[in-house]
């Protein structure tokens, strides 16, 4: 695994970028895996300046983004839809057609992540998929416990990501309680993986993600199963592994 330490959320934005476009400029029909969230917000920022300031075009690129709520609808305002339109697709040329994520208020449930692990293989697997990374050590919504195997699925949400997710809800009754999520073994799929890590709060789970080692009650450990993975964290974060 590549490590990268920068300063801050900003560096830690604008490092991120600037490998992201670099597999733009490589290959203008690259599949990018995004994520959610606040962690790639400021990497969103950067890519929208980059398409105005240094030329980068979307206009063959396709995105799958690791989850969605079930129950919200796209045009819910907490949908991951939702936000990726906001935060990123609107702002860029890119064609929405070419933009995945799974559908939340899709049943039966099952059907759809089995149309969506479908769609990861004909369309995926992303050259460059990027991960923000929960407390708990959850990668898309892989909680502690999911096994390497997995394939997309459905999630019961971890009451400890609940909460951390209520910040974009009025209450915790409104933050679902499922999710459909990439699976661990659609993730280790892609040909390059991105991890970001910004701030004290990440610190404790990139401390023991970097002490190495393999477990199922960790998710993000199985990274370490794959051969071309770059953690990015700022000080904050990589504060307890010093
Ligand atoms: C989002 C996702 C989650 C987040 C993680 C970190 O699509 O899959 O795994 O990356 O919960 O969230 P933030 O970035 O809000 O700290």
């Amino acid at each position: 695994m590549k490590l990268i330490r920068v300063e801050n959320y900003e560096e830690m934005s604008s490092s991120a970028a600037r490998l992201v476009e670099q597999q733009i400029l490589d290959n203008s029909r690259s599949v990018l895996g995004l994520a959610t969230g606040s962690t790639p917000l400021g990497l969103y920022e950067q890519l929208i300046r980059g398409v105005h300031e240094r030329h980068i075009s979307y206009k063959q690129v396709q995105t799958i983004s690791l989850d969605e709520y079930c129950g919200l609808s796209a045009d819910h305002p907490n949908s991951y839809r939702y936000f990726m339109n906001g935060h990123l697709f609107q702002h860029i040329d890119i064609q929405l057609d070419n933009t995945h994520i799974p559908d939340g208020t899709a049943s039966p449930v099952e059907a759809e992540c089995q149309r969506y692990e479908a769609l990861i293989d004909r369309i995926g697997p992303p050259h460059l998929q990027i991960l923000g990374l929960g407390t708990n050590g959850h990668i898309g919504f892989n909680e502690p416990g999911t096994p390497e195997a997995s394939v997309t699925h459905c999630v019961k949400l971890e009451e400890s990501t609940r909460k951390s997710n209520v910040r974009f809800f009025s209450d915790l009754d409104s933050v679902p309680m499922h999710a459909i999520t990439m699976g661990i073994q659609s993730i280790l799929k892609s040909e390059q993986i991105l991890v970001l890590a910004s701030g004290k709060k990440k610190a404790p789970a990139v401390k023991r993600f970097l002490a190495g080692g393999v477990s199922e009650d960790f998710p993000v450990s199985f990274l370490w199963k794959h051969p071309h993975v770059t953690l990015i964290v700022d000080k904050e974060a990589y504060s307890l592994a010093a």
